[in-house]
């Protein structure tokens, strides 16, 4: 056969690859209302960028006359390509083939792209639509999602891992996102259970539809299991695109410093008076965080679930930072299971990869109850602990008003190796708030005392007055500067610069225990 001939033959071999399951599945797949595998890479990925691998690879199963189904590819198409012209790995389940469910040969083409992403300290992206293990395959379907689990886990912390759900992540199909730094969701197409309706149904007697049991809101809302929530495809996948511009290609590297026309001496007045002088009455955080950000851009993460706590990624003067602010516009800003979970796993994210840790902090203190007991408040809580305590990227906290008890303690604290802590001259810092430490020290004093409602508001505010601001704290070093609120900004870009080489070591151990 010519060159000209085997040119033509390869090409052709690549346009039937191209259309997956075949131009009927294709039309199925969109009247689903869902992209295929190569148009979710197209929206992904820079334009022409992308590279394809093992395109023609095909399964081995023979049973169940599967010799005879065999689509070039198979179930998920792989490679690379760059975002924003970063290079990235990815691997887009091709639903038109068997409904996108995992093989051996699936499985061996995610593992090898993933490996490559590692060898070549690249971010990986998933884009997940699958119907579970490959059922005709049996036991090798469960070997392939094995080893795709195992890389998930070491790869952890080296680099970033990014998982689309975008239709069915059945059984197998959810542990390797919730294995991976950060779940993206579309609603209505996309639900992520262990058991399917039907099975539930089954073994609980439970009526309970797919989108309700583990669509995009649900994972968004109650289980905190996706980070980030889209109406539809494209605005997913560009919000992946925007994710990447915040964080490093691995753990070894600096996040991407992105020119910014906001000035870094930019003086924010309305900060000054953000605060209320009332100490019971709430205000928005994200207000504070908005301001003093670069051009006020902040993309938050899991903003549905646990909002008495926000966490999200920003830039100040070019450089990326993780924020981690308590939220007064909900339940005051406790800390209680779900916000210590949500804050820790984002803290233990930014100092596996280099970015820098923001702390805004008003915190009345830890949630008290029986429910938030029950459920492991103790050992939740000591999660958050962990994490600031283990992290050693610059870390600075800003202290608006409540910094209390073991709340202030957990919140980056200058024991925990707080590098910077500013303070506003609206913080209370204390063992407990007015009201609880008067009842207890005064008790007796109270009781005693003709008018006792009287004598309790006195003895609030002579505690008030001598504990909830900032000089105690500052007078022993706790506190390193006061500052005016409207200079918020460039004090952070300071400590920024400042901490810009900052090395700190962890003593040697095979990994600590976190407590799960
Ligand atoms: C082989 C599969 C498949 C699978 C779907 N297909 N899932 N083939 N193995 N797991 C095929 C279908 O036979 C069909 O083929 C095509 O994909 C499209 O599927 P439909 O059912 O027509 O699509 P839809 O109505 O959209 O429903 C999608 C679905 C459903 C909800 C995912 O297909 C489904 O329930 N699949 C089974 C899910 C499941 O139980 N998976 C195993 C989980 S156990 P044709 O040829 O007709 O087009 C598991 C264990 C791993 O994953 C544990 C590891 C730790």
């Amino acid at each position: 056969m010519s060159i000209e001939k085997k040119i033509i033959e390869l090409k052709n071999k690549i346009e039937i690859a191209k259309l997956g399951g075949g131009r009927e599945a294709i039309e199925k797949q969109h009247k689903r209302g869902k992209l295929t595998a190569r148009e979710r890479l197209n929206l992904l990925l820079d334009e022409e960028s992308f590279e394809e691998l093992d395109m023609f690879k095909t399964h081995s199963c023979t049973d169940f006359g599967m010799a005879e189904r065999k689509y070039l590819g198979d179930g998920v198409v792989t490679g690379y390509g760059t975002i924003h012209g970063r290079q990235v790995f990815v691997y887009s389940f091709d639903f038109t083939v068997f409904g996108g469910s995992l093989s051996k040969a699936v499985a061996e083409k995610i593992t090898k792209i993933t490996d490559l992403a590692a060898k070549t300290g690249s971010p990986i992206i998933g884009i997940n639509d699958s119907g579970g293990a490959r059922i005709q395959e049996g036991v090798d379907s469960l070997a392939g999602y094995t080893e795709i689990f195992l890389r998930n886990v070491l790869y952890s912390g080296v680099i970033p891992q990014i998982s689309a759900i975008v239709g069915p992540a059945a059984g197998g199909a959810v542990y390797s996102p919730a294995l991976t730094d950060f779940i993206f969701m579309v609603r209505k197409t996309a639900y992520m259970f262990l058991t399917g309706p039907k099975i539930v149904k089954a073994v609980t007697h439970e009526d309970v539809s797919a989108e309700d049991l583990g669509g995009a809101d649900i994972h968004a809302m109650k289980s905190g299991i996706t980070h980030f929530t889209y109406d539809d495809e494209p605005s997913l996948f560009e919000g992946i695109r925007t994710l990447i511009t915040f964080i490093p290609q691995n753990n070894a590297e600096e996040p991407p410093i992105v020119e910014t026309t906001d000035s870094p001496e930019r003086v924010e007045h309305e900060l000054n008076y953000i605060v209320p002088n009332n100490p019971n009455k709430p205000y928005d955080m994200k207000e504070i965080i908005k301001r003093v950000v670069d051009n006020g851009e902040f993309l938050e993460i899991q903003n549905l679930f646990a909002p008495n706590i926000i966490i999200g990624f920003a830039r100040l003067n070019g450089r990326s930072v993780g924020i981690v602010a308590n939220q007064p516009r909900h339940l005051a800003g406790v800390l209680d299971i779900n916000a210590s979970v949500k804050a820790a796993r984002f803290i233990r994210f930014c100092d596996a990869f280099n970015i820098p840790i923001i702390t805004f902090e008003d915190v009345p203190g830890f949630m008290p109850g029986s429910q938030q007991e029950y459920g492991g408040i103790i050992k939740h809580g000591a999660k958050l602990l962990y994490a600031y305590a283990e992290a050693t990227v610059p870390k600075i906290t800003v202290i608006t008003r409540k910094a209390y008890g073991g709340a202030y303690c957990v919140m980056n604290s200058k024991q925990l190796r707080g590098d910077i802590i500013y303070s506003w001259p609206t913080a209370e810092i204390a063992v407990m708030g007015p009201e609880g430490a008067s009842e207890i020290i005064f008790k007796k004093e109270i009781e005693a005392a003709e008018n006792p409602e009287e004598k309790l508001k006195e003895k609030i505010q002579e505690y008030r007055n001598k504990f909830a601001n900032p000089y105690v704290a500052a007078s022993k070093g706790m506190v390193d500067e006061i500052i005016e609120p409207s200079t918020t900004r460039f004090k952070l870009i300071k400590a920024l610069e400042l901490l810009k080489n900052k090395k700190e070591v962890n003593p040697y151990k095979k990994h600590g225990n976190i407590p799960l």
